[in-house]
């Protein structure tokens, strides 16, 4: 969102030179909602309070320009109780270490960089540390095959540059370069959709830490506080390599999968709830046997064999990540809540099984109808699932 406001509206920039963050440029913008009016609040405005708390409890040093120290921005993705009892709710839920590992980079002069498998929470961990560590998240490259240079670096106000020729006026600032000037940490989504000579436009911010100007003369020099999150996944089709030099300007950190089945029950609980509540659905009781048996059946068309590791099954073509259980599960909900009772049932998630399952109407169908057949049909306790999935597959 906002590179899209920096690099190719103009207008949010005019006269000011600076982003629309910084500088809601004097009448013409549009005014963002405020927070608790916006569809997806950004995770500083969700989180305000935590934020907030951690700040006042925390008395460890913090980095220059840093809002909490690293111990704090931590606790507040993994969750914990503060001395004055108030509690942190985990963002993430993982291995301790991948989170320490990725803060204390940032405190480094490497920069960071978000690897893993679709729905593994890449882009969740870099808004949730961008938030803590700087109070903004909204710093955003977002990567793709068509993603210019100066989405990266900096781009022009067109009518003032054909009126008054380049002048710091007529510059409109990327976030990146937003991000070096005010200490902050900028973030780069889908580095790898990024094509290749444009990723190394990276180089120099990240190893010289400026951003050349020569147009005007001048550089925008990084302030200390600055640094990068990237993302990155390892899956998709068209993906270009990360250069080796790009690559060891980055320290990797790899996002598991969810180790074990009560881990991702968990995560999707705790996901659904939140989503469930901002579009007001009911609650689902944590842990609820549709969520459990949407994960089940995820895990084990993942991982090509059931939990017991007795039957071997056939995965289909698409990923079923996290991220895809979660919004069967928020769609089930849904349903529930408009057109059944209120209490997700087998037949709420059914439907939106499939959608994940099916992605290739062919081969992926057979793979679906064998599973059901194999696993689903004869499982205790499975029968209104195994009734539900039948009715809308057929
Ligand atoms: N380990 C986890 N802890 C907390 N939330 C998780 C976890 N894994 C997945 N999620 C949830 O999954 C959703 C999707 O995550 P996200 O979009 O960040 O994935 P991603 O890795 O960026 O995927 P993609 O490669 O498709 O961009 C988020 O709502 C996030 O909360
Ligand atoms: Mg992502």
């Amino acid at each position: 969102m906002s590179q899209t406001s920096s690099s190719t509206d103009g207008r949010e920039q005019a006269g000011s030179g600076r982003g629309p963050a910084t500088a809601p440029a004097g009448s013409g913008g549009s005014a963002a909602p405020a927070p608790e009016q916006a569809l997806r609040p950004h995770a500083e405005d969700t989180f305000a309070g935590e934020l907030a708390a951690l700040a006042a409890a925390d008395d460890r040093a913090r980095p220059a320009r840093w809002k909490l120290s690293p111990w704090a921005v931590a606790t507040y993705l993994l969750g914990g109780t503060l001395p004055d009892g108030t509690v942190i709710t985990p963002k993430y839920v993982g291995p301790r270490r991948v989170v320490e590992v990725a803060v204390t980079t940032l405190a480094t002069d490497r920069a960071l960089l978000l690897l893993g498998v679709p729905g593994t929470a890449k882009t969740w961990v870099s808004e949730h540390l961008a938030a803590a560590i700087s109070g903004d998240s909204t710093l955003l490259v977002q990567g793709t095959a068509g993603t210019p240079e100066e989405a990266i670096r900096y781009g022009w106000n067109y009518a003032q540059l054909l009126t008054h020729g380049p002048t710091p006026a007529a510059l409109v600032h990327s976030p990146v370069m937003r991000a070096m000037a005010e200490g902050r940490i900028a973030r780069i989504e889908e580095l790898t959709r990024i094509p290749a000579d444009v990723q190394d436009t990276l180089i120099t911010i990240l190893s010289e830490k400026t951003l050349p100007i020569p147009e005007l003369g001048t550089e925008t020099q990084a302030v200390r506080g600055f640094n990068m999150i990237a993302t990155a996944n390892d899956r998709d089709r068209g993906v270009n390599e990360l250069s080796s030099a790009l690559r060891r300007r980055f320290n990797t950190v790899v996002l598991p999968l969810p180790a074990t089945a009560e881990e991702e029950v968990d995560i999707v609980s705790r996901r659904v709830d939140q989503l469930g509540r901002g579009l007001d659905l009911p609650a689902v009781p944590r842990g609820a046997d549709e969520i459990r048996r949407v994960v089940t059946v995820f895990r084990e068309l993942r991982g090509g064999v059931t939990e017991d590791g007795r039957t071997k099954v056939k995965s289909p073509s698409g990923t079923l990540s996290t991220a895809e259980a979660i919004s069967v599960v928020t769609g089930g909900l849904a349903l529930a809540a408009h057109f059944g009772d209120g209490v997700l049932r087998a037949g709420d998630v059914a439907a939106g099984i499939l959608g994940a399952v099916v992605r290739d109407p062919a081969a992926d169908r057979l793979v679906w109808q064998e599973y059901l057949e194999t696993v689903v049909r004869g499982r205790d306790g499975w029968k209104d699932f195994y009734r539900a999935c039948r009715e809308v597959s057929a």
